[in-house]
């Protein structure tokens, strides 16, 4: 049986979160960090990445990292083993950007940008941190995508396309690499209150001529759960598959979404047009 972190001598975790300084990464580096994981925090914008890195404490490291740089990830895995003795044996790829726009104004370089981020960042990651996963003979690794990859939304084709690709990637490393006791798993959050999201509804409710409150509250109202999610909702299913619990769950996607998937879009236009 593969050693768990909890076997008697074997080391405790070691996580890169990458999009730690923000939204669900940085709940993401919350939660591991609070079930006695040691996490280095990992983003581009260094002042947010300290301020959480302080908040977490001394199980949490920060390092400034490009995800779309193949020096800058591999200084944040060699960083990693460094600040804690051990290889991180968690990857949480949270890291990301999202892009609304109609496919005939897109340029190549906004296209390009949006892959660069979301599907070569973790690519990046990854190809560094295995080597170090396969020495300890465990891993783990979580990728963040979206309903994105399952739904279309209006005019976010580079998105939802580079989302689609990282689910695609995260199961070819959960055939490749399970072998070596690496499992990889994605989760797919809907809706997510955090500052991307926020800056999207926030454009919206301008459009619409309400508060965002008022905005964030009726468009809640359409879904299963009344709700959208929180960014610890995320990071919660998140630690599930980065830790033990999930042993033997590889491969696999899990919608974070309040039900939003679940929902007919034509129904759900019948009933809003039935009661204005
Ligand atoms: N919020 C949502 O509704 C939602 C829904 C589905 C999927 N997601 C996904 O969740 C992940 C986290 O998004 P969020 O909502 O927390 O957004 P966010 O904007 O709050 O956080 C994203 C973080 O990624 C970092 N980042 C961007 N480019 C980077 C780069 N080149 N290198 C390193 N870091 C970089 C940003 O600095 C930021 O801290 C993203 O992958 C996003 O696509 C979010």
């Amino acid at each position: 049986m593969a050693p768990t972190s909890a076997s008697p001598g074997f080391p405790p975790s070691v996580a890169i979160v990458t999009g730690a300084a923000s939204g669900i990464g940085a709940a993401v580096a919350r939660r591991l960090a609070a079930s006695g994981t040691r996490v280095c925090l990992a983003d581009v914008s260094a002042d947010a990445l300290d301020a959480v890195a302080r908040d977490i404490g001394p199980t949490a490291t920060a390092c400034v990292t490009d995800v779309t740089d193949e020096d800058s990830c591999r200084s944040a895995v060699r960083a990693t083993r460094k600040a804690f003795g051990h290889p991180a044996d968690i990857l949480v790829n949270a890291a990301g950007v999202s892009l609304n726009r109609a496919t005939t104004e897109m340029t190549l370089a906004e296209w390009n940008r949006v892959f660069a981020v979301n599907v070569t960042g973790p690519f990046l990651l990854t190809r560094h941190a295995l080597p170090g996963m396969i020495e300890r003979g465990r891993g783990s690794i979580v990728n963040v995508a979206s309903l994105a990859a399952h739904r279309s939304l209006p005019e976010t084709a580079a998105y939802s396309a580079s989302k689609a690709a990282l689910i695609a990637f995260t199961r070819q490393m959960a055939a490749d690499y399970g072998r070596h006791g690496i499992r990889a798993n994605s989760v797919s959050p809907g809706a997510t209150a955090t500052p991307m999201l926020l800056s999207e509804a926030r454009a919206a409710a301008e459009a619409a001529g309400i508060e965002l409150e008022t905005f964030l509250e009726k468009a809640s109202a359409e879904l299963p759960l009344r709700r959208i999610g929180r960014g610890e909702d995320v990071a919660e299913v998140c630690a599930f598959l980065a830790g033990d619990a999930s042993t033997s769950v590889t491969g696999v996607d899990i919608l974070v979404d309040s039900g939003t998937a679940g929902l007919d879009a034509f129904a759900l236009a019948m009933t809003r047009l039935a009661s204005p």
